[in-house]
């Protein structure tokens, strides 16, 4: 049960098995990767899929010959393994051009090239199958408060967004966008920080139904946040439509360490919902439980691969455990008394008024607050423990 199969849709980012350990202070530790390498790789430990940046798989700059080849053998690879591309994205944030950005750079020949590099890269996408493009603005953002206009940049973002959006529908493309939300880092503040300011942003655009999220564990975090309670509500508003897993352990730089290797209960929380659907029911997530982490510096060749099953591993013990957890007739029976069930009720019977609420006394004039809850509590804690024991595998 815990041996990875393609049927767990479990896929990596090039640049993740990928990263040669450079840091800000320090160069790589390991020799480059190669995407055929990779992607035999990937499918021997059980991987459905392969994401990447267009800079990932040919170098910016590249001519066009230079490119083409290594599409080819891109290609050749996936025929051959039979692994996918359910994903892909752009590099908007590495080549020296893109300092300040490429949607919302303040310069508009930066933001009209960004835009180009997008289209070409939504078109590969779209040529290998893809059904996600991934919009991740790292450098979309600022260090000082003079220095960017948050409301007119946010205006660039929209112009950026609609147009691909347009895009994608004037071709008749079948592609969705997930905007990936970071708190900072390049940049020191970054536009769209968490899941909640991008939540809002999407309502804004021309065709909000074609964008949803990609979010990160590691950004939520950055920003001290639940990101299982983010998930949750990215699902109530349909608009889950990738995600990067991964583990980060607490307000620091983003450390992209394997997913369930910071915090374990908010992962046990994760993926339970991710399978399960929360203990009311709703929709749980059907896409690919995809892993945007970065194999220490510290290992070698050998400690990548480790690292990239490790993620498959801990990703599959955990929903046993979630499973176990619903199964248990004693948790069952601790979210029927911690009232967890209650929530699906209605707040008001049907039909009712506000005039028949008005009217009720028992609600108000003949309840007693002081009392009602002064004597009882709900038992969290113990639903918790029972939580954290199936984690550990003690039931
Ligand atoms: C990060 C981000 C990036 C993006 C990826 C997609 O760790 O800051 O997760 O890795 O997800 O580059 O554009
Ligand atoms: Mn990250
Ligand atoms: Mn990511």
């Amino acid at each position: 049960m815990v041996t990875p199969t393609p049927a767990d849709k479990f896929t990596f980012g090039l640049w993740t098995i990928g990263y040669n350990g450079t840091d800000p202070f320090g160069g790589p530790t390991r020799p480059p990767l190669d995407v055929v390498h990779a992607v035999e790789k990937l499918a021997e430990i059980g991987a459905y899929g392969l994401t990447f940046h267009d800079d990932d798989l040919f170098a910016f700059g590249s001519t066009d010959a230079e490119r083409q080849k290594q599409i080819d053998r891109l290609k050749a690879v996936l025929d051959s393994t039979g692994l996918t591309v359910p994903m892909v994205t752009t590099n908007l944030f590495s080549p020296p051009v893109f300092k300040d950005g490429g949607f919302t750079s303040n310069d508009r020949a930066v933001r009209r090239f960004a835009l180009r590099k997008v289209l070409r890269q939504l078109e590969l996408g779209v040529e290998l199958g893809a059904k996600t493009f991934v919009m991740w603005g790292g450098r979309e953002g600022a260090e000082y408060d003079a220095a960017k206009d948050v409301r007119t940049a946010l205006e660039r973002y929209r112009e950026a967004v609609n147009l691909l959006g347009q895009y994608v529908i004037d071709k008749g493309y079948d592609i969705r966008f997930a905007i990936e939300p970071k708190p900072n880092e390049p940049r020191g503040d970054i536009l769209l920080p968490t899941v909640g300011h991008a939540l809002a942003f999407i309502e804004t655009l021309e065709h909000p139904e074609l964008v949803g999220l990609n979010p990160e564990v590691g950004h939520e975090q950055m920003a001290g946040l639940n990101f299982a309670a983010g998930i949750a509500q990215a699902l109530y508003h349909g608009k889950l439509f990738h995600i990067d897993l991964n583990g980060q352990r607490g307000i620091k730089y983003d450390q992209d360490l394997v997913f369930g290797h910071g915090d374990l209960h908010n992962a046990f929380a994760l993926v339970d919902l991710l399978e399960n659907g929360g203990p009311n029911g709703g929709p749980s997530y059907e896409g690919p439980r995809h892993f945007d982490y970065k194999p220490s510096r510290t290992e070698d060749e050998t400690g990548v691969w480790d690292s990239a099953a490790a993620n498959m591993r801990t990703y599959l013990l955990l929903k046993e455990r979630a499973a176990a957890f619903r199964a248990d007739p004693e948790v069952q029976e601790a979210l029927e008394a911690a009232r967890v069930f209650e929530l699906a009720q209605p707040t008001l019977g049907e039909g009712e008024s506000y005039d028949d609420l008005l009217a009720d006394r028992s609600a108000y004039e003949d309840f007693d607050a002081d009392a009602y809850f002064g004597a009882k509590g709900f038992g969290f804690v113990r639903l918790q423990q029972l939580a954290t024991e199936h984690l550990l595998g003690a039931r």
